[in-house]
């Protein structure tokens, strides 16, 4: 089915139509309607236009209302203030794009008519190091830009961008060639992240303090870096059985996340070691690069360090060796010339913003990007302890992220067992909603405020049952669900005739809003909009039950079944709008 037209738009074409019929010689204007409190919208576009023509507002906004065709959309249009029109829309109106929209797969939501392909770099933790708070963040928020992309019709690539590549390799791969037996695994055993992480853990400790305390290691592990770098074989070897055990440590983190990581889709820093001398001769042949104390650089001229001295990219360290930017300047090409994005966007950390801005820059001074290719940083900020202090445990380690996800499951585990009895659910249904309401709670906690702020860490918080938590919306669907159960053979049906109450109104216009949040978040990646739109959509259904029954033998079937209509596409969109978010919904809870 074809995408439905909001009731938004309708309005605003109708009121465009009567601006241009009552003044032809003003040319196409914007009524710029809005929400509003006292009507269903309010246009604001007459002011700017009588002052442009130099009339006088009220008398122009009285024009257009006569001009108007309310068809079977408008109910009431009033002049309001100095000239603002106050728009009402009639019940029918509601209640027939409501049936519209539940009659679509797709709730009405139309793709994007401009869908191009993005390359998405998120979710990208280092080789042989455990996993941190900002790696979740980079996860959740990545992982629900993909969903939210690929559902507006946009083609989706996903990279992450693996730390596995550096200098510090030497000393590991060197300790594992003299150590061989470190990260073996019994015979057709299976390993688990954790014990991943803790060989990975003990090698890392064990070669760091022999690398401080034996020069001669020392020695022997610089030279395994040159090994490494020149294509060694056995070094190369030795470097993928790192690569293998982490990655076991990070699919399993992965999971407990209730996210898909595909291993194609991995692609580490390494994966670009082939394009790096080329990336480095290209700049420098055109001088988008230059040579300074034997780096080659790029210089800006509004980056400088706090002494005032320009601070460069360096592109090729003066000792030959490539760093952090090469490689992401190498992907760039691979990401726009072999992959042919059109944009690029990068979940990261914003205390890396200065290298994206300098990286950017440089690729489109070397023509990598260009007018027709877009680059984003996607900048998330800290999270925060309780303490407001950057999130660490109180021995002052950073904490596990392992024992964060089992714990954010224990506590909603506990909340989904204390009314457990009562939804009559069994044991392995307790367990299975304890993951969804814990993940979906840290989750969303990440997904609700906006990306770029800093936000506090707080379990009790995310697993409360009451404010703007997924638990709250989780619960909304499920209570629908109950509802939707207990119908029986009464079943939802559009009945445009009837009257709605204010409730139903307010609940059905939201509704209505869901197609164009859903084109917001995506352009401005924001997925932090589609949270607060589901938690209004959650709290205007809490309204809705306060003041209607949906089941009472007291009311007509007719609006029995209308009232259903409207609860089940409020369900639909719940369901579906978490999944953007990568949220579960139970069916019981
Ligand atoms: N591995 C890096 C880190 O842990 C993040 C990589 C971000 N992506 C990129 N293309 N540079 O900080």
């Amino acid at each position: 089915m074809a995408s439905v037209p909001s009731l938004a738009s309708t309005v605003q074409q109708r009121l465009a139509d009567a601006l241009s019929a009552a003044l032809p010689e003003a040319g196409p204007a914007d009524p710029l309607l809005r929400r509003s409190d006292r009507a269903d919208f309010q246009a604001n576009g007459i002011l700017a236009l009588a002052k442009k023509l130099k009339g006088n507002p009220r008398e122009l906004a009285t024009q257009v209302v006569a001009a108007v065709d309310r068809g079977d959309t408008l109910q009431e249009i009033e002049v309001s203030g100095p000239g603002f029109l106050n728009v009402t829309v009639t019940d029918r109106a509601i209640t027939e794009t409501l049936a519209a929209r539940a009659a679509d797969d797709r709730l009405g939501v139309p793709y994007n008519p401009s869908a191009g392909t993005t390359v998405i770099d998120y979710a990208q933790p280092n080789v042989a190091k455990e996993m941190h708070v900002g790696h979740l963040r980079s996860a959740v928020i990545g992982a629900a830009m993909v969903e939210i992309l690929e559902f507006t019709g946009e083609k989706v690539i996903r990279r992450h961008h693996i730390g596995d590549w550096g200098t510090q390799f030497g000393m590991l791969i060197q300790y594992l060639l003299e150590h061989p037996h470190e990260l073996d695994h019994k015979d057709g055993e299976r390993v688990s992240g954790e014990e991943a992480m803790s060989s990975l853990n003990r090698l890392y400790k064990a070669s760091r303090a022999l690398f401080d305390s034996d020069e001669e290691f020392k020695a022997r592990s610089r030279d395994r870096v040159v090994a490494l770098q020149s294509g060694d074989e056995e070094t190369l070897a030795l470097w993928q059985r790192f690569v293998d055990e982490s990655k076991i440590y990070f699919y399993s983190v992965f999971d407990k996340l209730d996210m898909e990581i595909q291993d194609p889709d991995v692609v580490g820093e390494s994966g670009y070691n082939d394009m790096l001398a080329e990336t480095c001769r290209l700049l420098e042949e055109s001088g988008v690069a230059v040579r300074s104390e034997g780096a080659l650089c790029v210089f800006f001229d509004d980056v400088k360090g706090p002494d005032g001295n320009p601070t460069p990219l360096i592109v090729q360290k003066s000792n030959g060796g490539f760093g952090y930017a090469a490689t992401d300047l190498s992907a760039i090409r691979d990401r726009v010339g072999n992959l042919a994005a059109d944009t690029l966007v990068y979940v990261v950390d914003v205390r890396q913003s200065l290298h994206f801005k300098m990286v950017f820059e440089t690729a489109r001074r070397a023509g990598w990007l260009d007018e027709r290719t877009q680059a984003v940083q996607l900048a998330f900020g800290t999270v925060l302890g309780a303490d407001g202090k950057p999130f660490k445990t109180r021995a002052g380690e950073t904490v596990r992220l392992e024992d964060l996800l089992d714990e954010a499951v224990d506590r909603a585990t506990a909340v989904v067992r204390d009314k457990a009895a009562k939804v009559g659910l069994s044991e392995s249904e307790i367990t299975e909603n304890g993951r969804f309401v814990g993940i979906g709670a840290i989750k969303y906690a990440d997904l609700s405020t906006s990306a770029v702020r800093d936000y506090k860490f707080d379990l009790d918080q995310m697993v409360s049952l009451n404010g703007d938590t997924s638990v709250y919306l989780q619960y909304a669907y499920a209570r629908i669900r109950s509802i939707l159960r207990k119908a029986g053979d009464r079943v939802p049906a559009a009945h445009p005739e009837l009257e709605l109450a204010p409730a139903e109104r307010a609940l059905g216009l939201h509704l209505d809003r869901f197609a164009e949040t859903v084109a917001e978040v995506a352009a401005g990646y924001e997925p932090h909009k589609l949270a607060a739109y589901l938690y209004q959509l959650a709290s205007h259904l809490t309204t809705f039950y306060d003041q209607c029954q949906v089941l009472s033998d007291e009311n007509p079937a007719e609006v029995v079944e209308n009232r259903l209509l409207l609860i089940e596409l409020t369900a639909r969109t719940l369901q579906q709008g978490m999944a953007l978010l990568g949220i579960r919904t139970p069916e019981r809870l």
